[in-house]
């Protein structure tokens, strides 16, 4: 009796990305790319494991993500290292460790990567997700929140997403937040007890974590609760309103929303997040706001900061339902996007067929061929299910006459070309057909 080994599987809440969805993701990271480098950002990677202190000292050592969702393990030396849960951290410590507050001005950084965090896996929601981000280090001007809103707003319409709604708040900063947070403790103890068990404890440690507790019965408890928006020094509430001010002179429109205080301790003054309708439970789209004492918390000099992170997975899978809403064409066939199949027939056609592909590929044609001899009208078949623009053919009659066939996949029209001319020919016809038309650079 033959025993099969089971099938080894992903871990759950990972996965993978399959083409042609990984088409998606690049196009998307493109956007980014070519959005984030028209307001002078640069990319910054930085590590994905880190030591465990590094987030327990910025995200909090009492936030969901710190005492419930890392993946933490000791290392062989014992150090306890972190697999990153988020990045901006990562990125502050970067710029510490190399310096650039010293610099002195703005410094623009943008990052792309896998983020993980151990949280029940559901639609939009992994334990290894994707996150695109930026940050601002070294200015705490209200123009630069407005800036970096300006510019998620340019490239969420630049990827197809229309329908977004862009919630702000301020959070206060060292001076006035500690006033709030004792006028919100005070109100907690006479509901604390009707709250969820979190919120109890988070009534003691943390009470401003009680505001984005999720627990369905604890929300009209939640409402409320007194506002920070009441509660603002006079310098943060000037601050607020000038970014308010801001976003409505460059025409953004925002739904003010005192209780988003986000799930991360590292938060001062603006804080905001984007939702999209198309998600349903996993709404938020991406989160993000200010940071002005986060270096000081890492070792860091006294050093303001802004920035966001999009959640990759659910920035696609809202970009999948804008396309299907308004029944583009089938991405599909734009992924394939495979221009040229060549097929050879006779041994001697084999060693010509090969230099030509090389050729091809070298003008930045993207070109299949198969190595195993295969008739005529299989290799044509090939060439319609891989989505092929064109299919070159070369056998014997056309070694002897020193021109290929090339067939145009869609009409069926077929030309007898010289194989030099064979790129020219190519180019020029799908300049007719205006191929190239989608893929180039529309102005920001
Ligand atoms: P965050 O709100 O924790 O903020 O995450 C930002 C976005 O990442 C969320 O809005 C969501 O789209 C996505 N996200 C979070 N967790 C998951 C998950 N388990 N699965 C899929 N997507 C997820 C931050 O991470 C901050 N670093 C944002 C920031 C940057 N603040 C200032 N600068």
């Amino acid at each position: 009796m033959s025993t099969r080994t089971e099938p080894i599987r992903a871990v759950k809440g990972t996965r993978d990305l399959l083409p042609p969805e990984t088409w998606r993701w690049q196009k998307v990271e493109d956007e980014a790319r070519s959005v984030f480098h028209a307001y002078n950002f640069r990319e910054l990677r930085t590590p994905i494991i880190e030591r465990t202190e590094l987030f327990a000292r910025s995200v909090g050592a009492d936030t969901d993500i710190v005492t419930k969702e890392m993946y933490t393990f000791e290392d062989r030396d014992h150090e306890s290292l972190t697999l990153r849960p988020e990045a901006t951290a990562s990125v502050v410590r970067a710029s510490i460790e190399h310096g650039l507050f010293n610099e002195g001005g703005a410094h623009k950084l943008y990052y792309m990567g896998p983020m993980f965090r151990r949280e029940r896996p559901q639609k939009g929601r992994y334990r290894q997700f994707y996150q695109i981000g930026a940050e601002v280090l070294g200015s705490d001007h209200p123009a630069i929140d407005a800036e970096v809103l300006e510019m998620l707003h340019l490239f969420l319409e630049r990827v197809g997403i229309k329908s977004f709604t862009l919630l702000i708040n301020s959070v206060g900063n060292s001076k006035c937040r500690p006033e709030y947070v004792k006028v919100l403790r005070r109100a907690l103890e006479s509901v604390k007890s009707t709250m969820c068990p979190d919120c109890q404890r988070r009534a003691e440690t943390n009470p401003l974590r009680v505001l984005d507790c999720k627990v369905e019965a604890d929300q009209p408890i939640i409402a409320r609760l007194p506002s920070i928006l009441d509660h603002l020094c006079p310098e943060c509430r000037q601050h607020f309103d000038r970014v308010l001010a801001e976003l409505k002179q460059r025409g953004i429109p925002y739904e003010i929303t005192p209780r988003l205080v986000r799930g991360l301790d590292y938060y001062t003054r603006t804080t905001f997040e984007i939702t999209s309708g198309a998600l349903g439970a996993q709404n938020a789209l991406l989160g993000g706001g200010r940071y002005d004492g986060l270096s000081e918390k890492i070792g860091g000099p006294p050093a303001p900061g802004i920035g966001f992170s999009i959640g990759e997975d659910r920035l696609v899978l809202a970009v999948e339902e804008a396309e299907r809403s308004k029944e583009a064409s089938k991405p599909e066939s734009k992924d394939a996007a495979l221009t040229v199949y060549v097929a050879w027939l006779g041994d001697a056609a084999l060693g010509p067929a090969s230099t030509l592909v090389r050729e091809l590929r070298r003008q930045g044609l993207s070109v299949e061929i198969d190595y195993e001899p295969t008739r005529l009208k299989k290799s044509m078949g090939i060439a319609s299910k891989l989505g092929a623009r064109f299919a070159i053919i070369i056998g014997d009659g056309e070694l002897a006459r020193g021109r290929y066939q090339v067939k145009d996949m869609s009409t069926g029209g077929q030309e007898e070309v010289e194989p030099a001319e064979i790129t020219r020919h190519i180019e020029s016809r799908l300049r007719s057909l205006n191929y190239f038309a989608e893929e180039s650079r529309k102005p920001l």
